[in-house]
């Protein structure tokens, strides 16, 4: 019996070598299979650029060269969208066939991490949106974190950002923290920025890496359903500019002529640049103030088409006012260390040492907006253009509502008469709005 377990042990040991040598053989005549890759973790982002009816970028930064991929969709992440070319570590990949205005979730591959954004509505639709403005970032001990918060919680489908994002762009630690303090903002909400003097501390190297379209100067504009909005650039190094002093081509003015040229008459034009035509600081220092270049480049492109408002930075402080028929912004307050304005200089309309953005409502001929404090207090309301036909059904910002009423002030009636719209600002005392006490750090 002994001797039979045994025989039966030593048969099944052999049968056991031969599926072994079996399986061995089977294995070298299989192709190899390719081996599943990883995708190298996401350092960075995501971010949001370039939105334009039916498409939007995507990118990234990953700890390693990686073909960058995004799933994304309306309800689930099942479209895929893939990066051309080789790997790479800075990553931009295309979202396109987007639905206009619709809400869609995205997933970067390398990140957990499901965001959502809202497509572009189609260049000139009639459609009520919302814009978030701020800039003058830097770190500066956690304000520009706060600033970034607080914007993030207005969960607009749009953000300008008036330049100026690190104090120096050749540090590469202090735009990973920028990334860091921007990441839930971003990562929802299409970013369109302007080339601030800190972004030429490297000769716009970084901010070409990350924020400039490829194929075009930092100078673009973009069709947003009922706005046009130009972005100049008035750091343009090919023009002379250095971190202390703007610059702007005479091939950028032109482009600006010939872009104008193309809008149609009745739609919001919005110029996004970082040294405004008008600043006014209580000190007076080079290189601020107001650019001549930039007032130049304006003033021919109103000469083709009416300029709503200019939205600029530069100067760490908000200021809203009309100088020669434009109205500008001054919207500087976004963590970089605050500056006092001069609110008695003709022109300027109000002025705050505030960290601050601006959040601005279009509804269709009708254009106005808040300005809030990181704190969420709105700090000032104003109205953009106005004309007697309603916008609709739109509900709106709640602090706006005040001026929409029937009693909201001279200005409104005004406009009723002449039935056109108007472009220019105005102060909120009369529509029964109250300026907040300044707020400064
Ligand atoms: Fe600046």
């Amino acid at each position: 019996m002994r001797h039979f377990f045994a025989r039966g042990h030593a048969l099944a040991a052999l049968l056991g070598l031969l599926a072994c040598d079996q399986l061995q053989a089977l294995a070298q005549r299989r192709p190899a299979q390719p081996e599943k890759s990883v995708p190298p973790p996401v350092v960075s982002g995501p971010w949001l650029l370039d939105p334009e009816a039916g498409r939007i970028t995507v990118a990234w930064l990953t700890q390693a060269p990686s073909i960058g991929r995004v799933w994304y969709g309306t309800t689930a992440t099942d479209r895929l969208a893939t990066e051309e070319g080789h790997a790479v570590s800075e990553h931009r990949v295309t979202l396109a066939s987007l639905q206009p205005q619709t809400q869609y979730r995205y997933r970067v591959e390398g990140s957990a991490e499901t965001f959502a954004f809202t497509s572009a509505p189609e260049a000139g639709a009639e459609v009520p949106i919302e814009v978030l403005v701020y800039g003058d970032n830097r770190t500066n001990s956690g304000d520009h974190a706060l600033v970034a918060r607080a914007a993030a919680g207005e969960h607009a489908p749009l953000a300008l950002h008036t330049g100026d994002m690190v104090v120096n762009a050749n540090d590469a630690d202090l735009w990973r923290v920028w990334f860091e303090e921007e990441h839930d903002l971003l990562a929802s909400t299409p970013f369109v920025p302007t080339v601030g003097n800190h972004e030429i501390t490297d000769s716009g190297v970084a901010y070409s890496k990350y924020f400039q379209h490829r194929d075009r100067p930092a100078y673009w504009s973009l069709d947003y359903g009922p706005l046009h909005i130009a972005v100049l650039d008035s750091f343009e190094t090919s023009a002379g500019a250095t971190p202390h002093s703007a610059g702007v081509s005479e091939a950028q003015k032109a482009w600006f002529e010939e872009d104008l040229r193309k809008v149609p008459k009745d739609r919001h034009v919005w110029v996004l640049v970082h040294q405004g035509p008008y600043s006014h600081p209580a000190r007076a220092r080079p290189g601020h103030g107001g650019s001549e270049a930039v007032r130049a480049t304006l003033a021919i492109g109103r000469l083709v088409h009416p300029i709503e408002v200019v939205f600029a930075g530069h100067e760490h402080f908000y200021e809203r006012g009309e100088i020669d028929g434009l109205s500008y912004f001054v919207l500087g307050g976004g963590g970089a260390p605050l500056e006092d304005p001069d609110p008695s200089f003709p022109g300027v309309q109000t002025a705050q040492k505030a960290l601050s953005y601006a959040m601005v409502e279009v509804c269709g001929c009708h254009a106005r907006g808040v300005v809030k404090d990181i704190a969420g207090r709105m700090i000032d309301s104003f109205r953009l253009a106005s004309c007697p036909k309603p916008c609709g059904n739109q509900e709106m910002l709640p602090a706006l509502a005040a001026l929409e009423a029937p009693d909201a002030g001279s200005l409104d009636a005004g406009s009723r008469r002449r039935g056109r719209r108007r472009s220019r600002t105005e102060e909120t005392a009369d529509a029964g709005v109250s300026d907040a006490e300044p707020t400064s750090r």
